[in-house]
């Protein structure tokens, strides 16, 4: 996918809404906490994030982790990209890229890569297989961009345990009661899994 600029039904400091689906709410926010803040006393100098989304996640990785040499953030959609460039004129660390994270030429591996990017061609409507099929493509691409050790932490939503993946360890710290936030579906989320996996 090329840069574009996408039409939303809604886009707001709280809410992103694509043809009926929730890209992102600002009630995800307790979980996007939860989950970052075991990464706190890790090793991590450089990391990428894809997604800006409402820039919840970024804000959490500047507090939890310090210090901290790079924080590239990819963004494909053309208005959320121009929020990223304003959000990285508060933090000298954010890099700011605009394209898709599957055809970016990064020029570098990461000690960490937090992913959270959501699928504009909507091809999940009536799979069933969304999961499955964001998974594989998504930990492929995460294994390409990481370093040996390096770590790839995702948001996994509900109360099902986190599934191991071939070539990471997976380190759980067990699930988290949130207030109730919508999803992408328009389905309620009460519960969300922490944990990420290791780049063995
Ligand atoms: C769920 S939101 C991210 C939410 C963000 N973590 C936050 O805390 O606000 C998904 C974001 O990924 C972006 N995105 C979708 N597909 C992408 C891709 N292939 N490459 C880069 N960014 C992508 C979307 O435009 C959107 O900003």
């Amino acid at each position: 996918m090329n840069p574009v600029r996408l039409q939303f039904d809604k886009k707001d400091e709280k809410t992103i809404v694509y043809r009926g689906f929730v890209v992102m709410t600002a009630e995800e926010r307790p979980y996007i906490d939860a989950l970052i803040a075991p990464l706190q006393n890790l090793e991590i100098n450089e990391v990428l994030e894809v997604g800006f989304g409402l820039g919840i996640s970024a804000e959490s990785i500047q507090k939890t982790i310090s210090p901290l040499e790079v924080h590239d953030i990819v963004e494909v959609e053309k208005s959320i990209f121009e929020d990223l460039c304003v959000f990285s004129m508060k933090y000298e660390n954010v890099n700011p890229l605009h394209g898709d994270v599957y055809t970016y030429k990064f020029n570098r591996t990461y000690d960490l890569i937090f992913f959270d990017s959501f699928d504009y061609s909507l091809s999940f409507v009536n799979q069933g297989e969304y999961d499955e099929i964001e998974d594989s493509n998504e930990t492929k691409r995460a294994r390409q961009l990481l370093k040996k050790g390096g770590i790839y932490c995702h948001p996994y939503f509900g109360d099902m345990d986190m599934p191991e993946i071939h070539g990471f360890r997976l380190v759980r710290h067990g699930e988290i009661k949130v207030p109730p936030f919508l999803l992408w579906d328009g389905s309620e989320c009460a519960m969300g899994q922490i944990g990420y996996y290791i780049k063995l």
